[in-house]
């Protein structure tokens, strides 16, 4: 099988490194505009080179990872469909609700797979918490927390384009939480407050951030977020019901000291990022994407699904700049 890589960055880099040490991978594609960029990441992995366009990455390849920026992913999916390629897109598929709607029928009609690369579905302790709620081993859930840190804030350039802190940063619990309560979301309400960096406050946006969900049987989740710990990256979700209570993301380099005797201490070995703590999340992700093209897996995260999410985001930046609730009329599909 022969992958095709679109944009050779930050994370398609990484991406293409887990897709070359798959065995059922053949050979990974890579291509990115920028001059040698995709010369360059192919020299230091196994069987990989760079294809000279997206041309020749559609056509010789049997399913395209789309790891551009996030203005270019309506297109390139398209440009997929077209050619009759499943793809993986990393997150978000579109930056508006609009266009993710008109896409995401698109996508429906052509009856072609494209996975969404939010990676808390693919993490196998997410995997089986959510295996854990469905056969009701917690019991009923009354409440959920999600942590979401990042250790430093992204290049200022970023803030402009990133779509604030709800659709960069803690949209991936919006898509993570309600997929493991499985309720719609009836009520949400948001605040944020700038006390990392005044850049934020330029760029109209926050760096720290709560959300209270409610769902439809009652349950609340709280999701927090923020742009700073000097700790490390801290990505957590605990969840607590009638016959258990668990968490995920809790182990020996968590981000958090304990002032117990007996507690937790971490030393220099804290998660410095994204790519170290959901390191088993991306490499199950890129077996997952391989074992839908082979037709031995269901595609654990469709496109409709990224419309929830997205939906809850727009929801808190609306409850953030009014300081009231938002009822989402009819509650957000599960
Ligand atoms: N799931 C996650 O945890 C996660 C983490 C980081 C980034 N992302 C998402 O991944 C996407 C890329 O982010 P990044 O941080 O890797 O960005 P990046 O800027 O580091 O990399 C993007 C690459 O795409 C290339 N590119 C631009 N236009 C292209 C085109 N038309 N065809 C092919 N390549 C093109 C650029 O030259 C660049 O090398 C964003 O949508 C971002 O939201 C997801």
């Amino acid at each position: 099988m022969r992958i095709g890589v679109a944009g050779v960055g930050r994370i398609g880099t990484m991406h293409a490194a887990h897709l070359a040490s798959l065995g059922t991978v053949d050979e990974v594609l890579l291509y990115d505009p920028v001059d040698g960029r995709a010369t360059h990441a192919a020299t230091s992995l196994d069987k990989a080179r760079a294809a000279k366009d997206v041309t020749e990455l559609l056509e010789e390849t049997d399913g395209v990872l789309i790891a551009t920026p996030t203005d270019t992913h309506p297109a390139m999916v398209r440009s997929c469909l077209a050619a009759g390629r499943p793809a993986l897109c990393e997150k978000p598929i579109a930056a508006d609700l609009h266009q993710m709607t008109v896409l995401v029928a698109e996508i429906e009609a052509a009856g072609i797979p494209v996975l969404v690369g939010f990676q808390r579905r693919f993490d196998p302790a997410v995997i089986e918490l959510r295996r854990r709620i469905v056969t009701g081993e917690l019991g009923p859930i009354y409440h959920v927390r999600a942590t979401g840190f990042d250790a430093n804030p992204p290049d200022l350039g970023y803030l402009p384009t990133s779509g604030g802190i709800f659709r960069d940063l803690l949209i991936h619990d919006l898509d993570a939480v309600p997929w493991l309560v499985g309720e719609p979301v009836t009520e949400v309400y948001a605040s944020g407050s700038v006390l990392v960096d005044p850049a934020f406050a330029q760029a109209d946006d926050v760096d720290n951030a709560v959300v209270l969900l409610r769902f439809a049987g009652g349950a609340h989740a709280v999701l927090t977020g923020g742009r700073h710990d000097p700790l490390g990256y801290d990505h957590r979700i605990e969840v607590l019901g009638g016959k258990d209570s668990v968490a995920v993301g809790l182990d020996p380099r968590t981000p958090l000291n304990s002032l117990e005797p007996d507690g937790p201490r971490v030393d220099h070995d804290a998660y410095p990022g994204f790519p170290e703590r959901f390191r088993r999340a991306y490499l199950n992700e890129m077996q997952v994407f391989v074992d839908v093209l082979g037709g031995r897996a269901d595609n654990p995260s469709p496109a409709r699904d990224s419309l929830v999410s997205l939906r809850l985001a727009e929801a808190c930046e609306r409850s953030r700049r009014t300081g009231i609730p938002v009822r989402l009329d009819g509650g957000s599909p599960p």
